[in-house]
């Protein structure tokens, strides 16, 4: 039988505003497997919202969620961070990584929490993981040196934000 890497069944999502409930997404069902999938929509339209339910960052207000058969709808906020943690990567679109730290220190964050690569491996993973993408000389530089957040794309960039 063929494993369902994403099944998305009756999802919607309605947030709280002023004016009553906004509804976002309304019932979706997706099912993916094997397949690398690009959504695409206009400003709003709701991709930030249903990658935060697939990913667990938000839950939605009717429907189920499964990643690989786990139930993301039925995990509470602690079960989702080590699900999220552990299999989960997602580059925001704000990016959200710490200016404080440096490039290497941001990637070696989230395996510290996870716990799931040794703690004398983290740093050369991250290296690592940086000279595949070509930019291992960065490692040492805080980000907010290294401005990441200039590279960013979309509705953010055109504000000049
Ligand atoms: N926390 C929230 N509270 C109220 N409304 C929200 C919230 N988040 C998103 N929305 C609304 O839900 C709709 C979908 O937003 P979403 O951010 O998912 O769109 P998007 O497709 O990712 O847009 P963009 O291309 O600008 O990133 C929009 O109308 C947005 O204003
Ligand atoms: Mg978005």
């Amino acid at each position: 039988m063929e494993t369902k890497l994403i099944e998305l069944r009756g999802v919607s999502k309605a947030y709280d505003v002023a004016a009553g409930k906004f509804l976002a997404l309304k019932d979706v069902d997706i099912i993916g497997a094997g397949e690398f999938v690009a959504v695409v929509g206009k400003s709003g339209s709701g991709k930030s919202t249903l990658i935060n339910m697939i990913t667990g960052i938000d839950s939605p207000t009717s429907g189920e969620i499964f990643v690989a058969t786990t139930p993301v709808h039925n995990l509470d906020q602690e079960q989702l961070a080590v699900w999220r943690g552990r299999n989960v990567g997602v580059v925001f679109q704000f990016f959200q990584l710490l200016p404080t730290l440096t490039v290497s220190e941001n990637i070696i964050l989230p395996m510290d929490f996870c716990g799931v690569i040794p703690a004398r491996e983290r740093k050369e993973r991250a290296f690592a993981l940086l000279e595949k993408v070509g930019i291992v000389e960065q490692a040492d530089k805080l980000l907010r040196i290294y401005r990441v957040d200039s590279l960013a794309g979309g509705d953010g960039a055109r504000a000049g934000e």
